[in-house]
């Protein structure tokens, strides 16, 4: 069931000059239920160009705080990011259809699966929620954090507490330099399952890299939206099961579905 609320802005934290952690609070109520890899529509006031809603990745989600991370990238992300403790931001949610999560919860350590979630990034935001929720659920969970530069790797120090971090950037400047793909852990580990979000040639990368060792691998698509209902089709993506709404059966997929 969607949502349309009013939610409050509850803590700002600039955790570097473009990226912003809003903690929104539904004052006097629990918040809805909300899956791991689904996403918020964002209205965006006081701004002529930003008609529209955004959509934005629940980072993390209790029944009392929704965490949502935004790069300012654009008018609507940019005036996101000056929300202030106290301010109201109308969001629809939860939407879409986030990552699979094992139907019950690991009895014993030899019954739980390694997991693999790799991020580049923004993308990395759904990551957290879903490494939490892997965790709860007796699972190991393994991060590859991939930026440009360190300041564009987020919340390493959360990560931590969920599972292994392993983190590449382009420069160098934090963790091994490189390419997530690149990762030594890629050689060394075992995984049984892959999820990935960020830019579409880093998700093809790890598809591919998935693929040739037989790992199944969820992606989530950032495809434009408008709607992020299922109504205006902006969002469709060519698949093996036609042409499908990334909004509403997405935004995850599993890489067999996709024509990548
Ligand atoms: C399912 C989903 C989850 C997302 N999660 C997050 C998140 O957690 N945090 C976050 O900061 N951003 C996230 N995004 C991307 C975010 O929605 C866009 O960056 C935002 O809509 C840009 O709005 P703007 O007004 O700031 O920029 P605009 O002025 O509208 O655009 C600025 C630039 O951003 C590009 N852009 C616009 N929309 C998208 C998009 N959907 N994907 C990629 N590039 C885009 C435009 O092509 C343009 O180059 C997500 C997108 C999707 C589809
Ligand atoms: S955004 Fe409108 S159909 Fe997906």
């Amino acid at each position: 069931m969607k949502h349309l609320l009013d939610l409050r802005v509850l803590r700002v934290e600039h955790l570097h000059p473009d990226y912003v952690l809003l903690v929104l609070t539904l004052p006097g109520q629990q918040l809805p239920d909300m899956q791991p890899g689904q996403f918020v529509e964002v209205r965006v006031d006081g701004s002529p160009s930003t008609f529209l809603r955004r959509p934005i990745s629940i980072n993390r989600a209790t029944p009392d705080e929704l965490w949502l991370l935004i790069h300012s990238i654009g008018d609507g992300t940019r005036r996101l990011a000056t929300l202030q403790p106290g301010d109201t931001l109308n969001c629809l949610l939860p939407l879409g259809r986030g990552f699979t999560l094992p139907e019950r919860q690991a009895a014993a350590p030899g019954e739980a699966r390694h997991y693999l979630l790799i991020g580049g990034g923004v993308g990395t935001a759904p990551l957290l929620y879903l490494g939490e929720r892997l965790k709860a659920l007796g699972q190991h969970v393994t991060f590859i954090l991939g930026g440009r530069t360190g300041g564009d790797v987020l919340q390493v120090e959360q990560f931590k507490e969920i599972g292994s971090v392993c983190i590449t950037t382009n420069d160098g400047s934090l963790g091994e330099k490189g390419f997530v793909t690149q990762h030594s852990i890629l050689q060394e580990g075992r995984f049984e399952q892959i999820c990935t979000c960020g830019p579409k040639p880093m998700m093809q990368a790890v598809a591919r890299w998935a693929h040739e060792r037989n790992v199944p691998c969820e992606v989530s698509l950032e495809n434009m939206m408008a709607c992020g209902l299922g109504a205006c089709l902006c969002c469709v993506e060519d698949t093996r099961h036609g042409h499908l709404c990334v909004c509403k059966d997405g935004p995850v997929f599993n890489t067999d579905e996709l024509k990548w």
